[in-house]
């Protein structure tokens, strides 16, 4: 009988760290959200978690990838999977670029640092956001992995030159231009919480904060957050507290346009990647004018709500423009197989945004170390499980749309 009970109870030792504890039967990205829920204020979890208006477009940008099935091919020899690939010309251990998430510390107060040395542990290139709270050289300095930078345009475009140029001095591979915030989109969970960055200390943040002591004693101990990159500068750098879309809607150039493309490419001379294309014919405008890569991408459902799903209109963007310009697509990527279904339809990489702040909230650069270690292994066991040794064999006969029947053997 001993014997039978030992066989079915596994005894572990007793986990020390606390983040281990926390840790411990932590199986998928959902169940770091569950954590990171837990752990951050609600105005917090809320502004990572949340999308604009009716959230129609966040929660479509996930369910698309339900809607895809696999076509599995077995006897296929798969001893070796190998999901390594290139973009912009370099070597990735795996096709995943972090994408740029603005304001991170306040999930942890290293921030960006966290992800950035997470980031260079794993090899993949994290993308720091313009509304960054660590600087450009600060993330640097932690970092000897791939960097990229990703760059709003403010009004003032010396700062911009200024940005780009810090930028290059600090070894970043590629920059990142997001064309969708030409004004911020409506994040109706934000309005109703009066959410400021920093976070405004009011009644109800008191409460918030008290119920979540781990966050609240971190946030007090640690430096004022503010817009790192800005500092200084004539835009405000958010050391008092502004509404994202006040600071946002005056500070950003809503008269962007594709003539501003050739003022980039004087000032800047790696890789450009334009992000927030979201239609087949933009993506041909900016093929025309010269981009190396873009991301088909509608701001995780931050922006527009009702935009188009960019796995939905991947192979169509695909299919428009030629094959030197990458695509990289995001939003709602919370598994390792929906990065194999996007490069099935034709993405040659997918950023991930939530699924690493997930991450980060649940157990700092331990989080975000699992997420991106989960990625990879769901990726390696859903390519196994297909049939297919590397990424060069994802194709569209891997997948088919359950509803649309578009499936060729
Ligand atoms: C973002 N995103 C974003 N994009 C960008 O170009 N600049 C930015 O500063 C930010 N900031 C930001 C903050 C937070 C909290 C989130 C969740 C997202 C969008 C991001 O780069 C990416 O497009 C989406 O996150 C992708 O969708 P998923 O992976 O979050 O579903």
């Amino acid at each position: 009988m001993l014997k039978t009970l030992r066989s079915v109870v596994r005894f572990r030792p007793p986990r020390v760290r606390a983040a281990d504890r926390r840790l411990s039967g932590v199986a998928n990205v959902a169940d770091y959200r569950r954590i990171a829920r837990r752990r951050l204020p609600r105005g917090v979890f809320d502004y990572v978690d949340g999308g604009a208006e009716d959230e129609v477009t966040l929660r479509r940008n996930s369910e698309a990838f339900r809607r895809l099935e696999f076509r599995p091919r077995v006897l296929s020899d798969v001893g070796q999977v190998d999901i390594s690939t290139s973009l912009l010309g370099r070597h990735l251990p795996a096709p995943v670029v972090l994408a740029p998430t603005g304001f991170t510390r306040i999930v942890t107060p290293g921030g960006e640092l966290d992800v950035a040395r997470a980031a260079a542990r794993a090899g993949l290139p994290y993308t720091l956001s313009t509304m960054a709270t660590r600087s450009v050289e600060e993330v640097a300095a932690v970092s000897d992995g791939p960097k990229w930078f990703q760059v709003y345009v403010w009004r003032d475009r010396a700062l911009v030159t200024d940005l780009l140029a810090r930028a290059a001095a600090s070894g970043y591979q590629a920059i990142v231009i997001t064309v969708d915030t030409a004004v911020l989109g409506r994040r109706e969970r934000d309005v109703r919480r009066g959410f400021t960055l920093p976070p405004k200390i009011g009644p109800r943040t008191v409460i918030d904060g008290a119920l979540h002591p781990a966050w609240t004693w971190n946030f007090v101990r640690a430096e004022p957050i503010t817009f790192a990159n800005a500092t200084g500068a004539t835009a405000g750098d958010g050391s008092t507290a502004v509404r994202l879309a006040d600071y946002i809607n005056g500070q950003f150039d809503p008269s962007l346009s594709w003539r501003d493309l050739d003022w980039f490419r004087a000032k800047w001379d790696g890789p450009i990647v334009l992000k927030g294309v979201q239609t087949a014919s933009d993506a041909k405008t900016a093929a025309a004018a010269g981009v190396q890569a873009i991301a088909l991408s509608n701001h995780g459902g931050r922006q527009l709500d009702g935009a188009p799903v960019p796995l939905e209109h991947l192979a169509d963007v695909a299919e428009a423009v030629p094959d030197h310009v990458e695509i990289i697509c995001d939003g709602g990527i919370r598994r390792g197989s929906d990065i194999v279904k996007a490069l099935a339809l034709g993405a040659r990489a997918c950023m991930i945004g939530r699924a690493y702040l997930y991450g980060l909230g649940a157990a700092g650069e331990r989080g975000v170390d699992g997420v991106l270690g989960l990625l990879a292994d769901d990726m390696r066991r859903t390519m196994a499980l297909l049939g297919r040794r590397s990424v060069a064999e994802l194709g569209a006969d891997v997948v088919c749309w359950r509803d649309r029947g578009s499936f060729q053997a």
